[in-house]
């Protein structure tokens, strides 16, 4: 999944929009961009949207942000929800591996109930939004087997700091957010699942979008969310490989294999060793899914 949409759940004309919006994902939200009295009526939307979609063939993956474990609103989204077989559920507020463990014994429990497949309803995880979160990075590895994707936040984080901003005058994130992107970065990839990059709230600014989505890009992460549909064509060209680089990793497993599996090869004068290799088969196995 390359771009992440977020739609409030109680806002049926961009959830109609986000169908067309060429996300990979819609993240139907029941949490921060949902006032507190609406979230009945929400519910009630979000589930009658996926009644309608979920069937489709070609659709984006329909994922829903339920409330924290802590406000007491996470049972009652999942038990309307859940009947209506969403792919995924979206988990804010994580503190650790743990909360997801829980969160999947409440899955297994739904899909019991409503004879979906175990397992079959997938997790991605909001993992920095706060400071004790960010001591509960290491062990999210097996803490379920629906976990698909680690994410982060820097608004919620700001707020729990108490921090005046998140940016710094050039717009770019400051230290303590740096560092909770890094780790989120670091703990997906020490979990096998996908590291997916935060929002960029400044939806006017296409230049500072493309900015900070090729940074993702470049150090690791495998998609980013996004909040406006203008965001998503951006997103989605950054992080499709191209061509060349197609190329360049299939020519580089050809000749690993043509050297007989080396250790090191030597290709246009440069070396590659054992790292180049396991990056370009990574590419090729992002873009076969
Ligand atoms: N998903 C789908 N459609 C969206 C959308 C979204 N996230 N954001 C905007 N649109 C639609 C609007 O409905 C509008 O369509 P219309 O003119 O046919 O009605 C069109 O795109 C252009 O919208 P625009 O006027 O540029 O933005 P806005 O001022 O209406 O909305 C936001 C701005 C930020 C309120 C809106 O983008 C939004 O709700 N984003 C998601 C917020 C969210 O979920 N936050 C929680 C996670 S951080
Ligand atoms: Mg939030």
């Amino acid at each position: 999944m390359r771009s992440l949409l977020f739609v409030p759940g109680d806002a049926p004309r961009k959830l109609e929009k986000g169908l067309a919006s060429g996300a990979d994902a819609l993240l139907l939200d029941l949490e921060d961009s949902v006032a507190i009295d609406n979230k009945p009526k929400a519910r009630e939307i979000v589930s009658e949207y996926l009644n309608a979609n979920i069937g489709k063939k070609e659709r984006p993956r329909l994922f829903v942000r339920v409330n924290a474990l802590d406000t007491g609103m996470t049972d009652a989204d999942l038990d309307i929800v859940i009947a209506a077989r969403p792919d995924g559920i979206l988990f804010p507020k994580s503190r650790h591996g743990g909360d997801v463990t829980h969160l999947d014994a409440k899955l297994t429990a739904r899909e019991a109930l409503h004879d979906i497949n175990e397992g079959s309803t997938r997790i991605l995880v909001l993992v920095t939004e706060s400071a004790q979160a960010l001591f509960g990075l290491h062990n999210y590895r097996g803490s379920s087997k629906r976990l698909d994707g680690m994410t982060w936040g820097a608004e919620d984080l700001a707020a729990d700091l108490g921090a005046e901003t998140n940016r710094n005058e050039r717009g770019d994130y400051t230290d303590p957010f740096r560092l909770a992107r890094a780790q989120c970065l670091f703990a997906a990839v020490a979990a096998e699942v996908a590291p997916i990059d935060t929002i960029y709230p400044n939806f006017r600014d296409a230049e500072g979008l493309k900015r900070e989505t090729r940074e993702g890009r470049r150090d690791g992460f495998t998609g980013k969310m996004a909040i406006h549909p203008d965001q998503v064509p951006v997103i989605n060209e950054i992080y499709t490989p191209s061509t060349e680089e197609i190329a360049k990793a299939q020519r580089l497993i050809a000749a690993f294999e043509t050297a007989g599996n080396a250790g090191v090869i030597s290709l246009d004068g440069q070396m590659y060793d054992q790292p180049h290799l396991k990056r370009a088969q990574r590419l090729l196995a992002r873009i076969a899914k």
